[in-house]
């Protein structure tokens, strides 16, 4: 059985990201989705609300399981039985990066190698920050966000900019 791991932020889950679940699900036997920690990003969401999430976006499709994780994604993997991790990869920017990581996660675990999954077009600009800064605005989030998570999400953006105002 061949699974494979999709780590990511994912604060929110973005139409971007289910884009990739359900590409991925259609090519591994089993897909565990794992939200983990990015040393560099101050998340909006916790990671259990971000597990929530997932899970209510993908609940229609039955080999994608959630999880977290606080630990190294090269560790998980092996934990996991998993040779393989799937990115998405928008324009040229997410490059550098992604393969600074891909080689960095090989290098701690020789059996893991990263896969690549090219944004579809309608993604390509898409992204958690972006729609964070959208949100602030008030911009019709329903091309950018999966349905379900909407209100929360709002909802959220909002509680924060009241805090703010104060
Ligand atoms: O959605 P993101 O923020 O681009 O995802 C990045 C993430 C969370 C996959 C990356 O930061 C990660 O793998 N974190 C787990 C800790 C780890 O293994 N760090 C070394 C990465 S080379």
């Amino acid at each position: 059985m061949k699974i494979a791991i999709y780590p990511g932020s994912f604060d929110p889950v973005t139409s971007g990201h289910l884009n990739i679940i359900r590409r991925a699900a259609n090519i591994f036997d089993r897909l565990i989705v794992c939200v983990m920690v990015n040393a560099g990003k101050n998340p909006m969401f916790s990671q259990q609300e971000r597990v929530d999430m997932i899970r209510r976006v993908t609940s229609d499709i039955p080999n994608v399981e959630v999880d977290s994780s606080i630990g190294l994604l090269a560790d998980y993997a092996r934990q996991k039985g998993s040779c393989v991790i799937v990115k998405g990869l928008r324009a040229g920017s997410d490059f550098e990066n992604e393969f600074q990581m891909a080689l960095i996660n090989h290098k701690i675990n020789p059996n893991l190698d990263t896969m690549f999954l090219t944004a579809e077009h309608q993604y390509m600009y898409l992204s958690s920050s972006t729609v964070k800064e959208l949100a602030a605005y008030d911009v019709d989030l329903s091309d950018f966000l999966p349905e379900q998570i909407i209100p929360e999400f709002k909802q959220r953006v909002a509680t924060i900019h009241q805090g703010g105002n104060r």
